[in-house]
């Protein structure tokens, strides 16, 4: 469907904090006087991964290699072609996309969240529901595994029994696979799933386990019960994710590469995105740099206006995922030790008809990061006149003509504007488009930017020992004698 790509850009994504800054609730000089701070904090974060390189990672949770794994990924792609990580990558995404219709993919938190940002922000929005000629001869990709939902994992083995399009038995459309992801290879959650869905996979097949082996791609760690597993099944294809690359720092990986090339997303470019933000970051002064000056600004609101919570606030539809894997990063890495910002993520106009009340007039506890998006992929769509009438019923004939994309950008000015005129703080990340460069550029500053805070504030940004405790309580009551 070429309408709805549009030629990716370079155009570097952007950081505008002036609005926090006419509140007066935080000052320039706040920022400058922070200079010092922050780049000490870049250095240390730098310093991570030449201290896990060097020393590995001993006791303490650390796991920097995320940093310049794009650029790493990218020289090996551009050196030992057949023999990369990446080249391996697009191989299998080929060998799946002309066997099946449908790849699951199993995984949770940080094995899935990136995933699904990449495929809500870079595909066609009603990808699935696209006929396979629309999407390319691309499969539909359907998530499980993040959940332990009766119903919803019910009602994915229905659509795979009975696959819309209508393809049975042997036909393509009735095809499908599964990628397994878990670092760990043991999450309760993902590998109830994987049980689940190996057994539907096998029925579909007749029981070939040539075939079933070839239609489970496993996604883990080096050793654990996924690997094994993967081992015994025989998958001829079995993607690690590296040393020093902590889950929700694993979009870059095969975790979320491989089902993003299966989709049809350019990884090439997503990883150019990536690699361009980590440059800007090593390189960019503290007052030009996006990562330093985000975080500038997100730390000063929390200590001088009591901005505890982060309200990212999504101006498209297609980058609420963004916003949710955002929240994942950000609570898991510095919600520690009875600190760190909660984040919150809303997709506007939408969200303005639920908690734009409490933004405008509420607690005094937020700051508003607009996502905003300079150009839309698709032809512009125009206000039409009323059909079926000529009484001007609705009121909105002299709108006749005005644009999606001005109607937006009037909300986005009036509603910034609203909030100005109470002093509260809105910035604004601005991104030229959509497309796979510059949300590789989003999600790396946005690592980039949690890890800095923590080495900012003293938390270290890796690990989630938290997690742990609903596990062990968990498992404690499904086997109580354990
Ligand atoms: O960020 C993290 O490390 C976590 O959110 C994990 O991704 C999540 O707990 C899933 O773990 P695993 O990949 O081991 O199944």
């Amino acid at each position: 469907m070429n309408a709805v790509r549009s030629k990716s850009s370079n155009d570097p994504i952007s950081y505008d904090a002036a609005a926090v800054l006419a509140t007066g609730g935080i000052h320039q000089a706040d920022v400058d006087d922070l200079a010092g701070p922050l780049s000490t904090a870049r250095e240390e974060s730098l310093n991570d991964l030449e201290r896990w390189r060097t020393d590995g990672a001993g006791n303490e949770s650390l796991d920097p290699a995320f940093l310049d794994l794009p650029e790493r990924l990218l020289a090996d792609y551009g050196t030992r072609r057949p023999e990369s990580e990446l080249f391996s990558i697009l191989q299998t995404a080929r060998r799946l996309r002309e066997a099946v219709d449908r790849v699951v993919v199993l995984g949770i938190g940080g094995s899935y969240m990136g995933t699904r940002a990449l495929f809500e922000s870079c595909c066609h929005p009603f990808h699935n529901e696209l006929s396979r000629g629309e999407r390319g001869g691309r499969p539909r990709l359907s998530f499980e595994g993040f959940n332990i939902d009766n119903d919803s994992a019910q009602g994915l083995l229905d659509v795979l029994r009975s696959p819309p399009g209508g393809g049975d038995g042997d036909d393509l459309l009735a095809q499908w696979a599964m990628l397994v992801v878990s670092k760990s290879g043991g999450t309760l959650e993902t590998a109830a799933a994987t049980r689940l869905f190996l057994n539907a996979l096998s029925d579909s097949l007749k029981g070939d386990a040539k075939q079933v082996a070839e239609r489970v791609v496993p996604v883990t760690g080096a050793s654990g019960k996924l690997a094994s597993l993967a081992k015994t099944l025989g998958c001829p294809d079995v993607f690690g994710i590296p040393d020093g690359v902590g889950g929700r720092f694993s979009v870059f990986t095969a975790v979320g590469l491989l089902p993003a090339s299966l989709v049809g997303i350019d990884v090439v470019r997503l990883l150019e995105g990536a690699a361009a933000m980590t440059q800007r970051f090593r390189e960019s002064p503290v007052s030009e740099n996006p990562v330093l000056q985000y975080v500038a600004v997100c730390h000063l609101a929390e200590k001088k206006m009591g901005a505890t919570i982060r309200v990212l606030s999504s101006w498209s539809n297609q980058l609420e995922s963004v916003g949710l894997w955002y929240d994942q990063l950000l609570s898991e890495s510095l919600g520690k030790d009875e600190k760190g910002a909660t984040p919150l993520t809303t997709v506007t106009t939408r969200d303005l008809h639920s908690r734009g009340q409490q933004h405008q007039d509420g607690r005094r506890d937020k700051l508003i990061t607009n996502l905003c998006v300079g150009e839309s992929r698709r032809d512009h769509i125009g206000l039409p006149p009323l059909s079926g009438s000529s009484g001007n019923e609705d009121q909105l004939d002299d709108l006749i003509g005005t644009t999606w994309p001005s109607m937006l950008e009037a909300a986005t000015e009036g509603t910034n504007e609203a909030y100005a005129s109470v002093k509260r703080p809105t910035a604004t990340i601005h991104l030229p488009q959509i497309d796979e460069f510059t949300i590789g550029q989003l999600l790396q500053m946005l690592m980039l930017a949690t890890v800095v805070e923590g080495r900012l504030v003293g938390t270290n940004p890796y690990g989630q020992p938290g997690v742990e405790a609903y596990k062990k309580f968990m498992m404690k009551r499904l086997r109580p004698d354990g």
